[in-house]
């Protein structure tokens, strides 16, 4: 009896070689893990914070000065790389210096050229990651001659519309503005109005569009329909035609708990098809990939129906609060920027570029009277990006507490003429 609770040398044998085994493992894991931490861990670990902090105008500066120079086929300068940007920043300041106020200015009204050439460098060039020589003659700045820069003043009006008429309209407004880097995040054109998830998660079938009518009765009559969704459409498509087309037929009102109703309710007169369940998930989809986030952020997952904006328990982080409703605000956002994109000055491509660049699918190129246009989706300002507190605010929107901060150093100048009469 005694002797069975001794090892003998074979239990002996076999506790050694375990024990020994398991040191040997410890070991390598720990030298695996040592060599990878050295040769990739901490950079990734360093990209990771890098990807969630706020967009810094450095940013678009590295982007110009670290690539390769070019030299464009039009009569543009080189725009890209160290020595155009030198290049440009000081003919700048030679400019500033023999104009001390502004010559040609339509829409920064009011500033001196002096705020101009800051405002220019950090947020314009830096937003867009290219250098002056893109959109100026760098010979006199007062010139209209390239396209570019006629299409740049057009989207300072853009930046301001969506700030005034929808930004700063959101219910419980966070204080971010739209400006360049917005939605350019530091490239002149080519951006990705589709997150490359969402490409991937819709299956390949046709589904029948019945859009709702202004009392929210779904048209089911084809010949009642937009042309473009008079026939079964790709599901893909039909994503986009809602992100685009979005209407509220009953408009929000907290007394009203069947309020807050537009093109993506399954509540409606007329009953929802299997069609249009499938329409409205795809839609529900193609928003969580763009922000980055679950359903839980905009619903009570027990009552998808229902606007929260004063959370209980039952949602699941108090921050989210409102988020259903600026979700609709934003729909009604990209809706607006469809029906006025060729306004804004965008210059249209003869055709899709093969190879696509920059990162773009052809989803994002929409044909406009005979041309092709990028137009921006939730995707676009989002890029999936939420914050430490799982926030979505885009990376690169314009956050008033920090410029307040910076105070007038020169540091950042964000033009009273974007920011939405404010
Ligand atoms: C994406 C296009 C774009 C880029 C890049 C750009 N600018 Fe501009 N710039 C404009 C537009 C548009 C205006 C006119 C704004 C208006 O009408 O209110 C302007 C105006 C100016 C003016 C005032 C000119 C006048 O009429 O007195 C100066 C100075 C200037 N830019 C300097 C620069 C400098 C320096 C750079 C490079 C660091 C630069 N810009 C990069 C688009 C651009
Ligand atoms: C709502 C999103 C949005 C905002 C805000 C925005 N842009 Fe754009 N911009 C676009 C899109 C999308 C295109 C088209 C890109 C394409 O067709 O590939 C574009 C095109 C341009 C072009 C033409 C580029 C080319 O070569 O085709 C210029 C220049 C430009 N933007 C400048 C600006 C400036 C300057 C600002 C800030 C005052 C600004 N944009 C703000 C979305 C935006
Ligand atoms: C970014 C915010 C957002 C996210 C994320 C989101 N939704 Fe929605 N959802 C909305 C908005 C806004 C509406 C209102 C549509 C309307 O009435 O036009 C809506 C409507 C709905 C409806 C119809 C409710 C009704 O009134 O009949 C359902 C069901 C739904 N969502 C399910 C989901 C599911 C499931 C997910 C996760 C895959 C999800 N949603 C993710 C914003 C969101
Ligand atoms: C032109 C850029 C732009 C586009 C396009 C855009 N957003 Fe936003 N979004 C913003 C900005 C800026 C904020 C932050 C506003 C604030 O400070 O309250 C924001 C905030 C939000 C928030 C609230 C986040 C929070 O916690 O306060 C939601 C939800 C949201 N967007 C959903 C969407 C959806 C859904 C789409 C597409 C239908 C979309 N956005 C398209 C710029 C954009």
């Amino acid at each position: 009896m005694q002797s069975s609770t001794r090892p003998n040398d074979r239990q002996t044998a076999i506790f050694v070689s375990v024990a020994v085994g398991i040191i040997v493992a410890v070991v390598t894991t720990a030298t695996f893990y040592w060599v990878y931490d050295l040769a990739l861990g901490r950079e990734r670990v360093a990209a990771a914070t890098l990807a969630k902090a706020v967009w810094s105008p450095s940013d678009g500066t590295k982007a110009i000065s670290a690539a390769a120079p070019n030299v464009p086929t039009d009569a543009r300068q080189p725009w890209l790389g160290v020595s155009a940007w030198t290049a440009g920043v000081q003919a700048g300041q030679t400019w500033v210096t023999n104009n001390p106020n502004p010559v040609n200015v339509q829409v920064l009204t009011g500033m001196s050229s002096a705020q101009i050439w800051a405002y220019m460098q950090q947020y314009v060039a830096g937003g867009l990651g290219v250098s002056c020589q893109y959109c100026h003659d760098i010979n006199n700045f007062s010139l209209d001659t390239f396209p570019q820069k006629v299409a740049a003043r057009n989207m300072m009006y853009l930046a301001n519309d969506l700030n005034a008429n929808f930004i700063l309209k959101l219910p419980n407004w966070r204080g971010n503005y739209v400006q360049c880097a917005t939605c350019h995040n530091s490239k002149p054109n080519n951006m990705e109005a589709f997150g490359p998830q969402f490409a991937g998660s819709v299956p390949p079938i046709k589904v029948t569009v019945d859009p709702l009518d202004a009392a929210g009765v779904p048209i089911t009559d084809p010949a009642k329909k937009p042309v473009a969704i008079q026939g079964k459409v790709k599901l893909q498509e039909a994503v986009l035609y809602y992100i685009y087309n979005y209407q509220v037929w009953k408009p929000y009102d907290a007394a009203d708990p069947a309020s807050g109703r537009g093109s993506l309710a399954l509540e409606y007169k007329g009953g929802r098809t299997q069609d249009q369940v499938t329409n409205n998930q795809n839609v529900m989809n193609y928003m969580g990939w763009s922000l980055g986030v679950g359903c839980n952020y905009c619903h009570n997952s027990r009552n998808f129906p229902a606007y929260e904006t004063a959370p209980v328990s039952n949602v699941t982080n108090q921050l989210y609060a409102y988020n259903k409703r600026k979700a609709q605000q934003m729909l009604l956002m990209t809706s607006w920027i469809q029906a006025n994109w060729v306004t804004y000055g965008a210059i249209g491509k003869d055709a899709i570029p093969t190879p696509l660049e920059g990162g773009a699918s052809k989803l994002s190129y929409h044909l406009i009277d005979g041309k092709y246009y990028v137009e921006p989706g939730c995707f676009t300002c989002h890029q999936g990006f939420n914050n430490i507190d799982g926030i979505s605010v885009p990376r690169a929107a314009m956050n008033q507490v920090s410029f307040k901060d910076l105070g007038d150093a020169g540091q950042v100048v964000f033009p009273q003429a974007l920011r939405g009469g404010q």
